[in-house]
């Protein structure tokens, strides 16, 4: 099984090595090769996805994905900016499908910037759809315009579109992993302004028909932030396009106590995967040892369980994950009073203690 490990930019590199560290003590035949992504890549590079980094994702099972951005790269023109290394990766990869969990663990629950009874419990997951909408529409630019407000002013455009076939494919794997699941697929639109939220609703609904046994309800997209922090357990899976996702996800997050703690995995037609934490970068902690690994860890678990078919040792992680949350270890991200706080490679070592079975000290 090839893994192509693309660490990139700031905290990436902290985070990827304890992910690596933690797949490497699970005696399984994972073959890993290591290749610079992002700002990481521009500088070695001049290109923020070389072509020797893109092959080498193309060619592996799985890619493990760390982080990509600096704001020392703002600058750049945005196809060198390091963030066109991750949207080139799923574009060129046909990554369509983003599974985005939103977990609180017990352990957590007073990490969450909610009440404890509502995130006690927590377990939904954000479908979202990650080739597609504004994010990849064309046309886009700069231009003098002709029309609107300000004729004879610079403007700016970009282009929110869906098509059919895009629609339908994201439904179909939102309600088939509803089935493993509470059978609940929340869809989330603009339906009452976007044309391109009309037809993804019209088309949500016709691809329903073909699964009864699931629950499926609509909802526009202020509704929807609004009802995640009012009453996020009411949701099961929620699918959305790729902008709302973006937004929702982040929303989700802090659900769960930390960002830190949200793995993904991103999908194409032949689960082929590529698998990152939900975070970015975060260039004013990189360098500094205290990164909270665990998102990395779970998103080495999905990956294990999707791209890799690998689901005993997927456990193995998530279990460990859970036993050093018990063990009370947190990095300054989750941690409350009467709790370890520890670095980001502390995190990792008792992820792997509690793997190999060595006691943890609390
Ligand atoms: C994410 C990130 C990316 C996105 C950026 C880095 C391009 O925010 O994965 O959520 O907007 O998709
Ligand atoms: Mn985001």
């Amino acid at each position: 099984m090839k893994i192509a490990v693309l660490p990139g930019d700031g905290i990436g590199t902290e985070i990827v090595a304890e992910a690596v560290k933690v797949l490497q003590v699970l005696d399984l035949p994972l073959e890993m090769e290591q290749a610079p992504v992002g700002g990481a890549a521009y500088e070695l590079h001049g290109h923020p996805l070389p072509d020797s980094t893109l092959n080498l994702a193309k060619a592996a099972d799985a890619i493990l994905f760390g982080a990509v951005g600096d704001w020392k790269y703002d600058k750049l023109d945005r196809p060198l900016r390091p963030e066109q290394a991750i949207l080139g990766l799923r574009k060129h990869l046909g990554l369509f499908a983003n599974f985005r969990p939103a977990i609180c663990y017990e352990q957590l629950v007073g990490a969450s910037s909610l009440k404890p009874e509502l995130v006690a419990g927590l377990d939904i997951l954000i479908i979202r759809e990650l080739t597609g909408d504004i994010y990849f529409g064309q046309p886009r630019g700069r231009r003098t315009a002709v029309d609107g407000l300000f004729p004879g002013a610079d403007e700016a455009f970009d282009t929110m579109r869906y098509s059919r076939p895009e629609i339908e494919r994201i439904a179909h794997v939102a309600f088939q992993a509803a089935r493993q699941r509470g059978r609940k697929v929340t869809s989330v639109d603009k339906a009452n302004v976007l044309e391109t939220f009309q037809f993804w609703k019209d088309v949500v609904t016709e691809v329903h028909a073909q699964y009864p046994d699931v629950e499926l309800q609509h909802m526009y997209v202020d509704n929807a932030a609004m009802q995640l922090v009012k009453s996020p357990k009411s949701f099961d899976v929620v699918v959305t396009g790729n902008m709302f996702g973006d937004i929702l996800s982040d929303e989700a997050s802090m659900l769960t106590g930390s960002i830190g703690m949200l793995p993904s995995a991103s999908l194409n037609d032949r689960k082929q995967g590529l698998y990152e934490p939900s975070h970015g970068s975060a260039p004013d902690i990189a360098g500094k040892g205290i990164a909270n690994p665990l998102a990395t860890i779970l998103s080495a678990a999905m990956m294990l369980r999707f791209s890799l078919q690998a689901p005993e040792a997927a456990d193995r992680i998530e279990s460990a994950v859970k036993s050093v949350l018990a063990a009370g270890y947190r990095t300054p991200d989750i941690w409350s009073e009467g709790t370890q706080k520890v670095g980001t490679r502390e995190m990792g070592d008792a992820v792997v203690a509690a793997i190999t079975g060595k006691t943890i000290k609390s």
